[in-house]
């Protein structure tokens, strides 16, 4: 066993103490995989803790930034000096920076205690996948899970030892920039996949070399900002905060996620920081996780901003009783912990606590037995981040084609043929920046494949391909976004000769396919909008090209719904796909010619206006719900618009055609503890192969408190031949009709529920059936 993390203290001759220390570590059986049995680990954690310092416990507590550059000697000092427990790392690190910092806490910390690293790989490391929404919009956990586990290997194999995700706000305010990180409105698809995205990060077991510990955030309904402005309150009733809000990120620790991040933003009053509710009793007690507690960038100091703290004493004081272990690039735990602990404000036990939780996950990361496992050695040398090789194209390509969603495709415009003349325009046509999306950990514009690119390599010589910007990205130069993203390209000409340029090409082709949407920074932390149309350069383009009469192709590349309802008349095919990532490109051609038959189902309402915000599928039914077929003043509507969405909640078109036999249920009534079956025939009805998602509704009609029209319970993903057929098979059991009732209990009630299979969250073939008594 190598225990080079520990050296004899330096102030002190301790053989005694280092001899029994290394027996503890012997005792403590530390693994290769970092595990141990308990007591082994409990043993070995004491005995370190009771060698610490109090700055050097203090220290633990504290996550600081890491810039990409080559660490800094005071850097490099602080973190000997044991007074930083971990660090956050920039895109485009190298191994050799990170392994400098452990070089320093290792080889010349008094105690040895490694570092360790953690950074965003959100959607991917060095080969970027769909951003969340899109992964989403896939339905297919495995494709999602593939995309975890390759975003684990290549960042591990960079060093990093945790990743900043699963990002599982839901979110139901597209005006929220983040929402694009999320995986939509739903707390059952997001808890799936947050689950699954928790399990392939962290791999078979967390201390292997090729794991990253998962850190869930943003503890708790982040998502919920009010008006979708970035970092603004959030007030969400503890009943839909338990029903809807929670879910997700139980189902990441539920799956072993080994850390949770608080939110920056304060719930019902409270900042999540310093929310002991949350922290304690809602995480440790009612959900007894022992994993660790990190707060978000610098949020113990916002404490004083927020208004619940009068300086930084307090605010370190109340985020650490309330639960928060460790902080990210604060000053506060720094310059007052200490002082709290010597005048006995904060107990010695609780900064203990946290020390320990901290060290519990170095064991977990299996650092103590090797701080090198993921940084390897000098002599491993490291792959350049520009260096193609580790890129892992071909499951980004799988993973980013099956999450392009087509919204529409009148007269089976769709798919293209590979001759004749195509014009391909838009500021997001040759864009291999904003593919990327937002988070785009260590991936290189560089590496990734354009839309026009795609289409290149997919017609060869076959067909003839034109180019034309058409518009700028956004309609000013001097806009925030560009001011903030220095990557945004800008072409000075006026719009109109922009503008005139695209139809002169697009006049010479039999087709067009024109790329818009967002800048990948439109759709990010701090990008909140009140307009959700497309730029009016971009609108005007399309409009222009509409008007040429040729036949028009509308590619959208966005973080978010977007309010597109004339542009959806525009075009004669929608294809929604997100920022695709490294091989979006080329997943993208794939889809646009028929190589791959598209799937993809929205993971979140298309609301018509910003003015319906939130819509949502699994809305209540009101006590005067408006129908549409016996229109009334004084029912639930809007004088301006429909209640109806552009685009519903698990839409999504193929270029075949399926069709659903009505439902057949295994018994119409339901008794506690028992489970029954729906089942339907899905059968294939075009010319192609094709796959699609059917989805499993309920509803329960009468409750204590009132019940959505329907929550989706289920979902399975199906590929079929040309005119075949399978029997799709749902267990219901009882627990799937479970609901808090208003005192917070999870309870079953007995009466008639609904059961819905469809292919969108609209179009539902319907049974009901009763639940006899209540479950014991
Ligand atoms: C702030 C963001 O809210 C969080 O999601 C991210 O992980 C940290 N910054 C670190 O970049």
């Amino acid at each position: 066993m190598e225990c080079g993390a520990f050296k004899q203290p330096a102030r002190r001759s301790t053989s005694l103490l280092t001899l029994g220390l290394t027996l503890l570590l012997h005792a403590a059986n530390v693994s290769a995989t970092g595990g141990s049995p308990s007591m082994g680990k409990e043993q070995f954690l004491a005995a370190l803790l009771e060698q610490m310092s109090l700055p050097e416990k203090v220290g633990q507590l504290r996550m600081k930034h890491s810039p990409g550059t080559p660490p800094s000697q005071y850097a490099l000092d602080t973190v000997a000096k044991g007074a930083v427990g971990a660090l956050f790392t920039e895109p485009g690190f190298t191994r050799e920076q990170l392994r400098a910092y452990q070089d320093a806490a290792v080889q010349r910390g008094r105690l040895g205690i490694p570092v360790f690293f953690a950074g965003d790989v959100v959607h991917g490391h060095r080969t970027v996948f769909p951003i969340g929404l899109g992964q989403a919009s896939s339905w297919d956990l495995q494709a999602i899970g593939s995309a975890a586990r390759i975003a684990a290997i290549e960042a591990s194999a960079d060093g990093l030892d945790m990743t900043f995700a699963p990002m599982v706000d839901l979110s139901r305010d597209p005006r929220w920039g983040r929402m694009s990180e999320g995986f939509g409105e739903d707390p059952y698809l997001v808890s799936r996949i947050a689950e699954r995205v928790t399990q392939q990060l962290q791999g078979a077991t967390l201390g292997a070399a090729d794991s990253i510990m998962a850190c869930v955030k943003h503890f708790a309904a982040y998502g919920a900002v009010e008006g979708g402005r970035d970092y603004n309150t959030t007030n969400v009733s503890t009943h839909q905060l338990f029903q809807d809000y929670l879910p997700p990120y139980q189902a990441a620790l539920e799956a072993g996620a080994g850390a949770v991040m608080t939110a920056l933003t304060t719930l019902n009053g409270v900042p999540a920081t310093a929310n002991r509710w949350l922290l304690r009793d809602i995480l440790r007690q009612q959900w007894r996780y022992r994993g660790l507690v990190i707060s978000d960038h610098s949020a113990v100091q916002e404490l004083v901003a927020h208004g619940t703290a009068a300086g930084g004493e307090d605010a370190a004081q109340a985020a650490l009783v309330a639960g928060t272990q460790m902080s990210m690039n604060d000053r506060y735990f720094e310059q007052a912990l200490a002082q709290l602990i010597e005048q006995g404000a904060v107990p010695v036990s609780l900064l203990d606590e946290a020390v320990h939780q901290v060290l519990a996950t170095k064991y977990d990361l299996g650092l103590f037995h090797d701080p090198y496992r993921r940084l390897g050695h000098a002599q491993h040398g490291a792959q350049p981040s520009h260096d193609p090789k580790p890129l892992h194209r071909a499951q980004a390509r799988e993973v980013a084609r099956r999450s392009l969603v087509l919204l529409k495709n009148q007269n089976a415009l769709l798919p293209l043929v590979k001759r004749g003349t195509v014009a391909v325009i838009g500021p997001l046509a040759d864009n291999p920046v904003d593919i990327l999306g937002s988070w785009h950990a260590s991936g290189q514009p560089g590496q990734a494949i354009s839309l026009y690119q795609g289409l290149k390599t997919a017609v060869g010589d076959d067909a003839k391909l034109l180019y034309a910007l058409g518009a700028n990205i956004s309609d000013k130069r001097d806009d925030f976004l560009l001011l903030a993203d220095k990557t945004v390209n800008f072409d000075p000409r006026p719009p109109q000769a922009l503008l005139a340029e695209a139809v002169a090409i697009a006049q010479q082709a039999d087709v067009i396919v024109v790329a818009l949407g967002e800048a990948r920074g439109m759709s990010h932390e701090g990008a909140s909008k009140t307009d959700l149309n497309l730029p009016t350069q971009q609108r005007e383009l399309l409009q222009a090209l509409k008007r040429t009469g040729k036949p028009l192709v509308l590619v959208l590349m966005n973080g978010r719904p977007l309010t597109i309802v004339e542009e959806s008349q525009w075009a004669d095919a929608v294809l929604e796909t997100w920022f695709s990532g490294t091989e979006g490109g080329n997943a993208i051609a794939d889809v646009l010619f028929g190589d791959y038959n598209p799937s993809g189902k929205l993971p979140v309402t298309f609301p018509r206006s910003v003015g319906q915000i939130p819509l949502y599928y699994a809305q209540l039914n009101t006590g005067r719900p408006f129908d549409p077929q016996q229109p009334s003043a004084y029912r639930s509507h809007y004088f301006d618009t429909d209640n109806t969405p552009l685009y519903p909640f698990g839409y999504g078109l193929s270029y075949t055609h399926f069709s659903l036999s009505p439902l057949t249920l295994s018994t119409h009534r339901l008794r506690p503890g028992h489970a029954m079956q729906v089942s339907v025939t899905l059968k294939n009805e075009g010319q192609r192969t094709g796959e699609t998602t059917v989805q499993l509704y309920l509803r329960d009609r009468v409750a204590s408190v009132s019940r959505p029209l329907k929550e989706l319970k289920g979902f399975q993903k199906v590929l079929l031949a040309p005119g075949e057929s399978r029997q799709i098979v749902f267990d219901i059991d009882t627990s799937m009709l479970a609901f808090y009732n208003q005192h917070l209990q999870r309870v079953t009630e007995p009466g008639t529920f609904d059961v819905m299979i469809g292919l969108d969250s609209q179009d539902l073939q319907k049974a009901s059936f009763e639940l006899d008594g209540t479950p014991p």
